[in-house]
């Protein structure tokens, strides 16, 4: 049986942090091996919110292919490309705004939030979920994996291809949702990780960066020094633990820090430890890819093209069904 297909997105935001990785990156590693695979790079969505200050796309881009590839996303096992690479998102998106009603859009959650608080009402950024729709169906994707604000995107595709199918006949499958299992990482403030609060440390971080934001984080407010029993419950600093540090070191501190004989000053530099240990390997692998950006680039273009083979066969079918010229 062929392989099912796996469609992935993110928005060019530079190099990921610890929340990308954890979060996103580490889960598409590891389907990359049973799924017919495609990893996209969004930037005609960023394009949303950034459309004044496209300077820094390039850039931002060009980080993120990095930090992708020496995490360990493997380009001849799946395809790693820019969306602005493959124009079919653009007439797929096109042809899917013929027959989408609008209240559809109008009533997506992140558009009604976020159409208010960042004052965003462009025509493209309705349009948003909707351009989301077409990068999924356009490589007939079974499952998209995704973190829970996602779901109504990933709803509202279905409910595209179901209309689609019902005027035109069957071309697409109804894609799935792989939700993420992992819980979220919090950010040096205990807020969830993520670049527009600044709370973020990024693969791209030197140790010593690193470090200094650790021993800034935010721990129990109610453990003032060394002494004074802590709630590691409560404190983002354990709960980096619990994802970058073994059993035996998380009971440990768990103990000493409830008995108050480990103070926040020691476990801070103990997590930096490990965490600069976790990333080593990445790190390294990120320096030799940004010493030669060339091959970044040629992974690029290669997975534009392979995902473009795919979405041209599935715009033949769509202009075929839709009795369109090819
Ligand atoms: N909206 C997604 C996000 O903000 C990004 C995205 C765009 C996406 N197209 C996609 C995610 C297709 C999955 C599949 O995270």
């Amino acid at each position: 049986m062929a392989q099912q297909v796996i469609l992935s997105g993110m928005q060019p935001t530079g190099s990921l942090h610890l929340g990308n990785y954890e979060g996103a990156l580490k889960n598409w590693i590891s389907l990359q091996d049973d799924y017919e695979m495609y990893c996209c790079i969004v930037d005609w969505h960023s394009l949303t919110s950034l459309y004044d200050k496209t300077e820094v796309l390039k850039d931002q881009i060009f980080q993120m292919a990095v930090d992708y590839v020496a995490a360990g996303l493997d380009p001849e096992k799946c395809a790693i490309f820019v969306q602005s690479q493959v124009k079919e998102h653009a007439e797929l998106h096109l042809l899917l705004s013929m027959v989408v009603p609008t209240p559809w859009l109008e009533r997506v959650p992140s558009y009604k939030e976020k159409s208010k608080s960042l004052g965003l009402d462009s025509y493209g950024f309705l349009g948003y979920p909707l351009l989301q729709a077409a990068d999924i169906l356009l490589y007939r994707a079974n499952f998209v994996p995704v973190g829970k604000d996602q779901l109504p995107h990933i709803e509202l595709t279905r409910e595209i291809a179901r209309r689609f199918n019902g005027l035109y006949g069957e071309v697409f499958p109804e894609p799935q949702d792989k939700l993420t299992k992992f819980a979220a990482v919090p950010g040096t403030d205990g807020n969830r990780m993520s670049k527009s609060y600044g709370n973020h440390i990024c693969l791209s971080d030197t140790p010593e960066e690193t470090a200094n934001k650790i021993s800034k984080m935010f721990t129990d407010p109610q453990k003032l020094r060394k002494g004074d029993p802590g709630r590691p419950e409560i404190c983002p600093v354990f709960t980096l633990h619990q994802i970058y540090s073994s059993k035996e070191e998380i009971e440990k501190i768990d103990r000493d820090c409830r008995s108050g004989a480990l103070g926040c000053v020691a476990d801070k530099k103990h997590l930096a430890e490990n965490i600069n240990k976790a990333l080593a390997p990445i790190r390294a692998r990120a320096a030799e890819l940004r010493a030669n950006p060339d091959t970044v680039w040629d992974i690029l273009r290669d997975g534009a093209r392979k995902a473009g083979e795919k979405a041209g066969e599935t715009m033949q079918m769509v202009r075929e069904a839709m009795r369109l010229m090819q």
